[in-house]
């Protein structure tokens, strides 16, 4: 009698041990999974000629998410906390793929092989001229008519501990575009813990080919639809920019920012500029312009620029292996866009950082190269790094 009940209080201390053993480890996995984010993948759509796109939504623990699509790899929407914990999309985008494929003027798209202009379409490479398509009379800009930004990604999720991410590929054949050789793309977006949207590219080829790769997003701080970014405070790590003629080609020369609206080395608004009456400023309606930026000699990730919105509380941060950054306030934007906030968009409506080489490098000796052998490997990345005050 004592005995069995000895044995029948051991069972019960021990059902009592699994029980709380078994509650303790589903609350550990819940935490990590709360801990380690998630990567959604969901049909988004068909292109117009017939091809299924998909949809990755990438979130992380903090409630940061990013969505990409498939098409042109597009960051259709990127939402982060400001000062309060308020999430809102920061980039400017459309509802449908229907509007990405007619009418994107590149917003969130992977722009490639050459992000912006090549002068008059035309380069050569060891005595052999290659021609581009016009496609922003007279010269070519951001890979031509069907660039990187129009064509359908292979996509796989990526999940490492608190980072989650979306891996794309894309073979470009030879001659695609105009360009020589095979060339492999893989483009990487990691949503990391840390509220950043890493950008890790790649690239080989079969012939010695020209290749610039970047992101076109348009940041607008307040959120998507809240208006001009004028008032968005604005610090870039550079002493020096590209000056550029009528058709928006480099001179080729480097010039001092010192002194021009061109001069972000101490923050300040982007408004205090853009209507300037300086000759480089009416040429590119506004900002449109390659900053050198002052990195290190070697190619590790640097601090770029930041942009900062008061309201929100939000902070920008870019980094960047780049030589240089293109700085776009949508000069081109006019009102006739109506976008994913539902309102239409107007001039100074957001702001592009694309991290690059700098524009017409195939032409201009002096520039960085951005040639791409065979044996080599094109490796670059950028990181948007978000924050609040
Ligand atoms: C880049 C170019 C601009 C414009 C935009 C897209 O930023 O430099 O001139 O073409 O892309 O509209």
């Amino acid at each position: 009698m004592i005995a069995s009940s000895r044995i029948l209080r051991k069972m019960v201390t021990a059902a009592t041990v699994v029980t709380a053993l078994v509650l303790v480890s589903n609350l550990i996995s819940i935490r990590a999974q709360a801990q380690s984010g998630s990567v959604v993948k969901q049909a988004y759509g068909t292109t117009a000629d017939g091809v299924a796109v998909d949809e990755y939504t990438l979130t992380n623990a903090a409630g940061a998410e990013v969505k990409i699509i498939t098409y042109g790899g597009i960051v259709t929407s990127l939402k982060v906390p400001d000062r309060h914990g308020q999430l809102a999309n920061v980039v400017l985008g459309f509802k449908t793929l229907a509007d990405y494929e007619t009418k994107n003027p590149y917003f969130g798209g992977i722009i490639g092989r050459y992000g912006n202009r090549i002068a008059n379409g035309k380069f050569s490479i060891d005595g052999t001229e290659y021609t581009l398509a016009a496609n922003n009379a007279p010269n070519s800009l951001h890979g031509g008519t069907k660039g990187f930004d129009k064509r359908v990604w292979t996509g796989k999720e990526v999940q490492d501990g608190g980072n989650v991410g979306v891996e794309l590929t894309y073979l470009s054949p030879d001659g695609e575009e105009g360009y020589p050789g095979n060339l492999s793309v893989k483009v990487v977006y990691t949503l990391t813990a840390a509220n950043e949207l890493r950008i890790d590219y790649s690239a080989t080829t079969d012939k010695t080919t020209v290749v610039n790769l970047t992101n076109h997003s348009y940041f607008n701080l307040a959120g998507n639809g809240a208006g001009a970014i004028y008032d968005h405070l604005l610090w870039v790590d550079a002493d020096k920019y590209t000056p550029v003629d009528a058709t928006l080609i480099p001179t080729g020369e480097l010039a001092s920012v010192e002194g021009t609206p061109f001069d972000f080395r101490a923050a300040k608004t982007i408004g205090s500029g853009v209507r300037s009456s300086s000759e480089q400023m009416v040429l590119g309606r506004g900002y449109d312009h390659n900053f050198v930026l002052n990195r290190p000699a070697d190619n590790s990730l640097a601090l770029a620029a930041r942009l900062y919105e008061a309201n929100s509380g939000r902070t920008m941060e870019v980094w960047t292996m780049e030589p240089g950054v293109q700085i776009y306030t949508a000069n081109f934007l006019d009102g006739t866009l109506v976008g994913s906030s539902g309102g239409m968009y107007r001039q100074g409506d957001a702001i592009c950082l694309e991290t690059q080489h700098f524009p017409d490098s195939p032409n201009q000796a002096d520039f960085p190269s951005t040639l791409l052998n065979p044996g080599e490997t094109y490796q670059t990345t950028t990181i948007y790094k978000f924050t609040t005050d």
